[in-house]
């Protein structure tokens, strides 16, 4: 089964390290997990007034959301949360009332920092949010990456073994997460 994947990256930052990630998993994916990237640098700041008639901006981010198979997050922790710019993006996402585009989507959280700990507590907090919304998460492996000069090369090669072999692995096990949920929300057959 081939599996597509939105992957949305929680810093806006050119020279981003969480992009430098996102690509390199990219480059690991199999075929069978095609990734494609779903933009949160454009929309709006979210407001309820929205709801009553919702921009294309939001229209257009949820669309991407709903056609894919699965979700991938990439990103930051900004003081030991998440950036605003995700937390909108997941806000537009959910809304209007009764039409929240994460219910029952398979997704997975990753991040890097400099740090030690690498986004884990900005992770809990992204954790928290996709459950609220209905998303079910890849409970483990956990994916806590310290990014360090030269771990990628700038045309995403992953220079680490270990963290290369970490990677391939959380890829596959995600990859038959997202089997068990997508085949878990078919409808049953009479
Ligand atoms: C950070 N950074 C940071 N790092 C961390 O490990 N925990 C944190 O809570 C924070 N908080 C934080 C807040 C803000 C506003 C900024 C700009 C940065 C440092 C952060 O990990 C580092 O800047 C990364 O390079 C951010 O990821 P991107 O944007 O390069 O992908």
């Amino acid at each position: 089964m081939t599996c597509t994947v939105g992957v949305s990256i929680g810093s806006l930052s050119k020279d981003s390290i969480n992009r430098k990630l996102a690509h390199a998993v990219e480059r690991l994916a199999p075929d069978t997990l095609q990734l494609r990237e779903i933009g949160i640098g454009d929309l709006p700041l979210y407001n309820h007034d929205f709801d009553a008639d919702f921009p294309e901006a939001g229209r257009a981010f949820k669309k991407a959301v709903e056609e894919v198979d699965a979700l991938m997050f990439v990103t930051p922790e900004y003081n030991r949360s998440i950036p605003g710019a995700l937390k909108n993006a997941i806000d537009w996402g959910s809304r209007p009332w009764g039409s929240n585009s994460f219910a029952h989507k398979p997704s997975a959280v990753i991040g890097t920092s400099p740090g030690k700990i690498g986004t884990a507590v900005g992770q809990q907090h992204l954790r928290s949010i996709l459950s609220f919304v209905n998303s079910p998460e890849l409970a483990q492996p956990e994916a806590y990456i310290q990014f360090t000069e030269g771990l990628i090369a700038a045309d995403g090669e992953v220079r680490d073994e270990s963290t290369r072999d970490f990677l391939l692995r959380w890829l596959e096990t995600f990859e038959v997460f997202i089997g068990k949920v997508v085949r878990a929300n078919r409808p049953a057959v009479p």
